[in-house]
């Protein structure tokens, strides 16, 4: 493993690392670094798009993939662990529509240990903020010499996997400390929509007018994200709803089951409450059983053409006396005659609005773990970056 760690800086020349001092990461003022951490996303995003966006087109210059090669892939793995795997959920969407081809998102520990089609047709994208995730890695060494092309998106420059992998995409996110990831798992979201955009632009599949929306869009998220950020004042009356339950459930369909599964995550670890994310379809088979006053319910419904099939989920919970928070979008005005309490984030391009509607739950996560006196930033039985397996 090379020594990368969450502050110190590197610099990697033609995959030559070259140790350099930096200074050790300040809390600046804000109680814990995930709520300094929460907060830096505006800036995290504008560097992951630096220079990516150029005469409305994305550039990476660690790409150089011909339009031969793209159209060889027939199969596309994304593989990482935890939060980084929920990230890859959306990539997976946006390839099967930009670029026509399938791909499967694995759990890294699970992918290792079975016998995946791995060939000269297949991109394996590996997901990692700290590039030194045990199980991320492994999966990338079982994919090494299979012939397929593999391609990291890390955020410590240095780490292993940006180094073993045959390309490697640096997030630029900044050092984050705090176990909970945040700042890392928008920027990575980000990535992921300019990676799709890129391969389709290079196979010739993207339609001009849908990739100009996205991209604009992109570089409306800092400003967006700060006025979520800005109303911080809501959330203690909020988590007088969530803090005192043992077991809540978040729900979303599509793109927001997606952020409903990192809600979930971000609030178990941060706060210690179980707490599981499901397909607001998937509720009714089975789970809907455990559905009680005791549960309090958080519903993502952001994505417009979901909508109205979540709002149903909704009001089934609702009409069982249960806690709803929702999160919807700015202009919504039938999620609030149902929740008991209503996040609104401002409109966007849907298939952008992911990245917005992960911050109010990053903050939930924050303010509910605060409230009940956890160790923000090292919860119990938790490690940055793990590195045992
Ligand atoms: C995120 O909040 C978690 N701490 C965890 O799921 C993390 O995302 C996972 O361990 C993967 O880490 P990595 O991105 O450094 O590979």
């Amino acid at each position: 493993m090379s020594g990368s760690c969450d502050y110190r800086c590197s610099k990697v020349k033609n995959k030559q690392k070259v140790q350099c001092t930096a200074e050790v990461p300040k809390k600046d003022g804000f109680a814990h670094f995930m709520l300094k951490e929460i907060y830096e996303q505006p800036q995290a995003f504008q560097k992951t798009l630096q220079g990516r966006i150029q005469q409305g087109k994305v550039k990476f210059e660690e790409l150089n993939f011909t339009q031969e090669q793209v159209k060889k892939w027939d199969k596309i793995y994304i593989i990482a662990c935890g939060t980084a795997y929920h990230s890859g959920l959306f990539a997976k969407s946006m390839l099967e529509e930009f670029l026509g081809v399938f791909v499967e998102v694995e759990i890294a520990s699970e992918f290792r240990y079975r016998n995946p089609l791995l060939d000269e047709k297949t991109l394996a994208i590996f997901v990692s903020q700290s590039g030194e995730t045990a199980d991320t890695l492994g999966a990338l060494r079982k994919v090494k010499n299979s012939g397929a092309t593999t391609l990291a998106i890390t955020n410590v420059v240095g780490s292993t996997i940006s180094q073993e992998a045959d390309y490697n995409l640096y997030l630029g996110a900044g050092p984050e400390i705090a176990v909970a990831s945040t700042k890392a798992y928008t920027s990575m979201l980000i990535m992921q929509y300019l990676l799709s955009i890129y391969l389709a632009q290079v196979k010739g599949t993207m339609p001009e007018q849908k990739k100009e929306k996205i991209l604009i869009a992109l570089q409306e998220l800092p400003e967006k994200a700060q006025q979520i950020l800005a109303q911080k004042e809501l959330y203690p009356e909020i988590i007088q709803g969530i803090k005192n339950a043992q077991s809540l459930f978040f729900i979303g369909r599509v793109f927001d089951y997606y952020i409903a599964m990192e809600g979930a995550l971000k609030l178990k670890e941060t706060s210690y409450i179980h707490a599981e994310a499901y397909g607001a379809g998937e509720i009714k088979h089975g789970t809907m059983a455990i559905v009680t006053e005791e549960t309090p319910v958080v519903a993502v419904a952001v994505q417009k053409s979901v909508y109205e099939k979540t709002l149903h989920i909704v009001k089934e919970v609702a009409d069982k006396g249960v806690f709803v928070l929702a999160v919807v979008e700015e202009g919504d005005t039938e999620m609030q005659k149902w929740a008991n309490k209503v996040i609104y984030i401002p409109q966007i391009e849907n298939i952008v609005s992911p990245v917005l509607a992960v911050l109010p739950l990053q903050l939930l996560a924050y303010y509910t773990a605060v409230a009940r006196g956890c160790n923000v930033d090292q919860p119990r039985n938790l490690t940055k970056a793990v590195t045992t397996e």
